[in-house]
């Protein structure tokens, strides 16, 4: 009778013939077990819906009613979703991706200085709206995560504009100056090019990593006279100091920060014979040995910008000190586990004190990562962020929303 009672019950059945099934395929039942567990887990804790802050207004009206993706699950890819594999992965897929052929404008800096702007071809009417686009640390027009992000500018009918830094992609290094993340002169120089030769049109900048911050340093000091409408910041930082640090931590941080470092010794190197006048103020021998950013910047990039010290060149940089600033519409979007920026550095109390900030922050993705999907190819979480904001301005900037630059 007992024996009747538990296998007539659902509850009784199931735990009966789990058991059986566990008892005659112990190896199956454990791994379906450890399967169920990771997808239990995958579903709480990894593919969460960003976290958006934003006070009540325009901005924060128009975010909510364009920009859809604000209330999406981000779904990172479920085999890579590490901090450190989707940003190592995401750059190897994209960089799959062709080259893109640009027409060049050279631009002189009054200190006699060179930089690049590359315009997407088009036969685009004078008016298009034009998206403008900075690369990072040692970025230019052809890194990966720029060759992802221009076909959601492009497709919706806008020019685009990819400024190269002094010295990088291909760019002809004149004078001993590179740039640092408050070079906002050449990207002020850049966004006047442009305005004069399109004077009808609206700007909507984009920028990357240190792209990003130089972009935010230009709109904190320019206020309301920044020449672009409206402008993203992708996975910036916004307390260096905060991020030099966490790149210190050993493991895969300090691998990645000696990496960099040599990477940016690499950005000096072709242009070696541009600093012998230098030679007694930055000895390049111990640039190149350079193991960390913050020793790079201590030894070649604070001296070449004639800051005291490190520490000072860090904190002119950082834009939590001036964010408060920023006169357009800005969306600043990173991942929460971005080595760069822990997300206790992120100065989420902003965004209550200016109503032209928001801010995105998705739990994974790592440093411009946002690989999604089980087969992951661009366009990824960003970029399709990206295609949704930059429309969502383009139509509130036309509709009168925003008021337009002139
Ligand atoms: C930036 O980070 C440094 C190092 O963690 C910290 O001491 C400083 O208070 C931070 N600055 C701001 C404005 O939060």
């Amino acid at each position: 009778m007992a024996d009747d009672y538990t296998t007539n019950t659902l509850s009784g059945w199931i735990l009966e013939s789990t058991t059986f099934f566990y008892q005659s395929n112990p190896r199956i039942a454990f791994i379906m077990s450890m399967g169920i567990a990771f997808l239990y887990y995958y579903l709480t804790s990894v593919a969460k819906k960003p976290e958006f802050y934003c006070k009540p207004g325009k901005f924060r009206q128009v975010l909510e009613t364009m920009v859809p993706i604000l209330n999406e699950k981000f779904y990172p890819t479920p085999w890579c979703f590490g901090t450190h594999s989707q940003t190592a992965l995401s750059n190897f897929i994209r960089g799959l991706l062709p080259n893109i052929k640009y027409q060049r404008d050279l631009l002189e800096t009054p200190d006699g200085g060179v930089l690049a702007l590359d315009w997407l071809p088009s036969d685009l009417p004078q008016d298009a709206p034009i998206a403008f686009f900075m690369a990072g640390l040692t970025g230019h027009s052809q890194t990966e995560y720029i060759k992802s992000i221009i076909p959601s500018a492009a497709k919706h009918g806008c020019r685009v504009a990819v400024l190269n830094n002094r010295g990088r992609g291909g760019v002809d290094l004149k004078t001993p100056r590179t740039y640092c993340a408050v070079s906002h002169d050449d990207m002020d120089l850049a966004l006047t090019h442009i305005k004069n030769r399109y004077p009808n049109s609206m700007i909507v900048a984009c920028g990357i990593s240190l792209g990003g911050v130089i972009l935010g340093q230009y709109l904190c000091r320019s206020r309301e006279n920044a020449l672009c409408d409206a402008a993203i910041l992708v996975s910036s930082v916004f307390n260096i100091s905060e991020a030099v640090y966490s790149m210190e931590l050993p493991g895969l941080n300090r691998l990645l920060n000696r990496h960099l470092a040599h990477t940016l010794w690499l950005t000096v190197e072709p242009h070696k014979d541009k600093f012998k006048e230098f030679q007694e103020k930055c000895d390049l021998e111990e640039v190149k040995k350079s193991t960390t950013i913050k020793e790079f910047d201590e030894r070649f990039t604070s001296k070449m910008f004639g800051f005291q010290s490190v520490d000072h060149y860090y904190d002119e940089a950082k834009l939590i000190n001036k964010i408060h600033n920023i006169k357009v519409p800005t969306l600043c979007f990173c991942a929460a586990d971005d080595m760069f920026q822990p997300h206790n550095a992120l100065p989420l109390q902003i965004p209550e004190e200016n109503e032209n900030l928001a801010f995105l922050v998705t739990a994974r993705g790592g440093h411009i990562g946002f690989m999604e999907g089980v087969l992951p190819f661009p366009p990824f979480f960003s970029e399709r962020l990206y295609e949704q904001y930059l429309l969502a301005m383009i139509h509130s900037i036309r509709d009168g929303v925003f008021k337009k630059i002139l």
